[in-house]
């Protein structure tokens, strides 16, 4: 996977984050003045507040990028008192009808779960996934999939992908050489302000998904396309990949 790590800073705060990820990396933080030029799987962003809105050089930075170069932006900053900046970022770079969600742990596990922690971990059995015959179907819904091992190792990082209270709405279709993506929504998960947060667990085992078989040395190209198959009715056609050598 690659990496870029960009920061825009005034006092010196936010570039010492960058710093901070970019060793992570093992890339190097440069400026926002330093334009992408190579494609990068994931785009670092560091940004902060200046009377209350983000410094133009960060929105034309963002406005700049482009789609086929940067598959994905993650923005941190380090404000004083507002929140993230990342709607503002959002909104420079998200074309109409576009949403750019995230959700993002900052920092080490504790050494010692608190007892909060280890009880809900428990209430939505954290450590358990879904039995792979209730998740991946084969031509149509519900019939097994008899897949090969190569599949079945990305299947299984699709399968422990984190999930909103650990819901796992994800299921997958094979069919005609395509894998479909399903989402068996749950009550409770989408609201105006939040929009649908089982959407984002889509896109999570998406991403898992894609990245697997590119692990594999091969490539996933997402569409959005229905194939109309018959499904149930808490069940929502949400995308298709196709792979290639
Ligand atoms: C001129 C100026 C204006 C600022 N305005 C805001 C603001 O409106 N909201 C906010 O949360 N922080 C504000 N801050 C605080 C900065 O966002 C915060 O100190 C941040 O860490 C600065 O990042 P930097 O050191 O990378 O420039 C302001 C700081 C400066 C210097």
């Amino acid at each position: 996977m690659k990496y870029a790590v960009r920061y825009y800073t005034k006092t010196g705060n936010t570039k010492r984050l960058a710093e901070a990820v970019a060793k992570e990396l093992g890339v190097e933080a440069l400026p926002v003045s330093e334009p992408v030029t190579e494609p990068v799987d994931l785009l670092f962003l560091g940004n902060s507040y200046y009377a209350f809105n983000i410094d133009p050089e960060v929105k034309t930075f963002v406005a700049s990028l482009e789609r086929g170069k940067v598959k994905r932006i993650v923005n941190f900053g380090s404000a004083a008192m507002l929140n993230s900046t990342y709607k503002k970022v959002k909104a420079a770079g998200v074309k109409a009808g576009e949403m750019m969600p995230c959700v993002s742990p900052l920092g080490y596990p504790a050494q010692k779960k608190s007892l909060k922690e280890s009880m809900m971990r428990k209430g939505v059995g954290a450590d358990n996934r879904i039995s792979v015959n209730k998740l991946f179907f084969m031509d149509e819904w519900g019939k097994a999939l008899i897949t090969n091992d190569e599949m079945s190792d990305v299947l299984e990082m699709v399968r422990w992908a984190p999930s909103a209270v650990n819901k796992q709405p994800w299921r997958i279709l094979f069919k005609d050489n395509v894998w479909h993506f399903y989402e068996k929504k749950d009550r409770g998960y989408e609201s105006d302000v939040t929009g649908d947060l089982q959407r984002i667990d889509l896109g999570i085992a998406l991403c898992h998904f894609t990245m697997g078989v590119e692990e594999k040395g091969k490539s996933a190209e997402v569409t959005v396309s229905d194939p109309g198959i018959e499904v149930p009715s808490d069940v929502f056609y949400v995308a298709s990949v196709k792979i290639s050598d």
